[in-house]
């Protein structure tokens, strides 16, 4: 057998085809897309992941994790635009690799995007459900016993905070219940959904420019002393603080950025997807490098680093300088606001699993089944909801940040790799965007994005070893076999 078949790429005329053929109305301008990219972006990671980044591992100087986070994103953000303008169809990076690399390349990106979307979702839902919880409080509702809170490694963790006897049995109910509301919304079909898209948007920016600027008020400069504090290693052996906390708190805040490339799911109902999508990825990522270097700026600034809250961190610093109207409102901005970002997440994974599906390296039954009143693939948005849920209920929120940050940094080292191979082997190829220098800018993301890969710990490491089994052993066993090139060649 020839191992030739595993290079083998999707004719690119079949995806003109599919162009033509799409019934997706071309209502996005430029603006519109980049609020989805914004909207997709702005999350959980400034929300909640802020916390966890200070506290444990860069100190003050998390605004130095947000910026070299930023810089990888950036570089990758770069690659996807080229390869976006090539191809402008919606599904993402594994549809491009698919076209131009080859197949199995193109199966482990999408692969690797699983852990982006599915479990970005789900750690967006942990998120959401530390901002739900402060929003029960602030209706004195806070009699909910532990284990229904939390997942039970942090039931533990809370009850030992409490004094409490830990229970036997814990599942972090607010999470699970968000995810199946949102699987809910995508199976009946998003209507007006750009409109709605904005107004959430609107509302996190706002909350956004809000803690900045009245953050900035409470800034107290002794605050951000020692800007980076003394490295320490704890009994597991991780380390904490020091240059190396900064790349570990760098590794954990990418996930802050995760999302612009869900621009690209949307070529299809672009006006101008090759010039615009890349316009929207670029400033989507600019606007929120800014706002986040800003907001990790006035939060180390207004509570000193130790006393920065693990859960919902931007709120309780509110509440610490005494602004407790301050902290409701960002409470309920991001209860609202982070919704969206689980319907983009879960969306997009819907739509690469559908080309997967489409093309025969995932089951077409399950993933492609179309619903006949909704129109909408809802046989794979109750599986992935389901997923999601089961997970969210019972994973903590750093386990599942890291593993959506590892996966999303490999598949964003590959991509930048891919758009280089493709100058080199098709440098003729049109491209409405490109990169001038792109030798440059993809080597630096590919260092860039695999440094932070090796600032998370091994336990992460180990975990995106064995999902990349999993993913070929299922390649080899079932989607090389059913490929639709398969049957074409034989
Ligand atoms: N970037 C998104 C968030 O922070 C995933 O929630």
């Amino acid at each position: 057998m020839s191992l030739k078949k595993y290079f083998r790429k999707k004719p690119l005329e079949s995806y003109k085809n599919d162009l033509q053929n799409s019934e997706l109305k071309r209502v996005l301008g430029k603006w519109e897309l980049t609020a989805i990219g914004i909207g997709a972006v702005i999350g959980g990671g400034i929300f909640v992941l802020t916390g966890v980044a200070s506290n444990l591992y860069a100190g003050p100087a998390l605004t130095i994790s947000f910026i070299l986070a930023g810089i990888g994103c950036l570089f990758a953000g770069l690659c996807y635009a080229e390869f976006a303008s090539i191809l402008p169809v919606s599904g993402s990076a594994y549809a491009y690799s698919y076209g131009t690399i080859g197949e199995f390349f193109a199966w482990f990106i999408g692969w690797n995007l699983i852990l982006e979307y599915l479990m970005g979702a789900t750690t967006v839902a942990v998120s959401w459900s530390k901002y739900f919880i402060k929003l029960l409080h602030l209706f004195n509702i806070d009699n909910i016993p532990v284990w229904l809170l939390n997942d039970p490694v942090s039931a533990r963790e809370e009850a030992i905070l409490k004094d409490i006897i830990a229970p036997a049995f814990s599942i972090n109910l607010p999470a699970m219940l968000i995810l199946w509301v949102v699987t809910y919304i995508l199976i009946k079909g998003i209507k007006e959904s750009a409109k709605t898209n904005n107004l959430i948007v609107t509302i996190k920016v706002l909350a956004v420019l809000f803690v900045i600027i009245v953050g900035a008020f409470y800034i107290k400069e002794s605050n951000w002393q020692p800007y980076i504090p003394e490295k320490i290693i704890d009994k597991s052996g991780e380390s904490h603080y020091g240059i190396s906390g900064v790349l570990t708190a760098a590794g954990i805040v990418f996930f802050a950025f995760i999302g612009f490339d869900a621009v690209s799911t949307q070529s299809q109902e672009a006006i101008n997807p090759t010039k615009d999508i890349p316009f929207a990825i670029i400033v989507s990522l600019i606007c929120c490098t800014l706002l986040y270097v800003l907001v990790s700026l006035v939060l180390t600034g207004m509570v000193n680093y130790k006393n920065l809250d693990l859960g919902a961190p931007v709120a309780s610093a509110f509440n610490e300088v005494g602004l407790r109207w301050a902290s409701g409102l960002i409470i309920i901005a991001a209860v609202v606001g982070l919704i969206s970002v689980m319907l983009v997440m879960l969306l997009s994974q819907t739509r690469i699993f559908l080309n997967m599906a489409k093309d025969g390296l995932l089951p077409q039954k399950y993933f492609a089944a179309i619903h006949p009143t909704y129109k909408t693939p809802w046989k794979s948005t109750l599986l992935v909801g389901s997923a999601a849920s089961v997970v969210a209920a019972l994973t903590p929120i750093e386990k599942a940040s890291k593993m959506t940050s590892i996966g999303t940094l490999f598949a964003f080292a590959m991509i930048c790799a891919a758009v280089l191979v493709l100058r080199k082997k098709q440098p003729d190829l049109h491209r409405p965007f490109k990169l001038k220098n792109l030798t440059l800018i993809a080597s630096s993301g590919i260092i860039f994005n695999i440094i932070l890969m090796f600032s998370l710990d091994k336990a992460t490491w180990l975990r995106l070893l064995v999902w990349s089994i999993i993913g070929i052993i299922i390649y080899f066993a079932y989607s090389a076999k059913h490929s639709h090139l398969n049957k074409k060649n034989s």
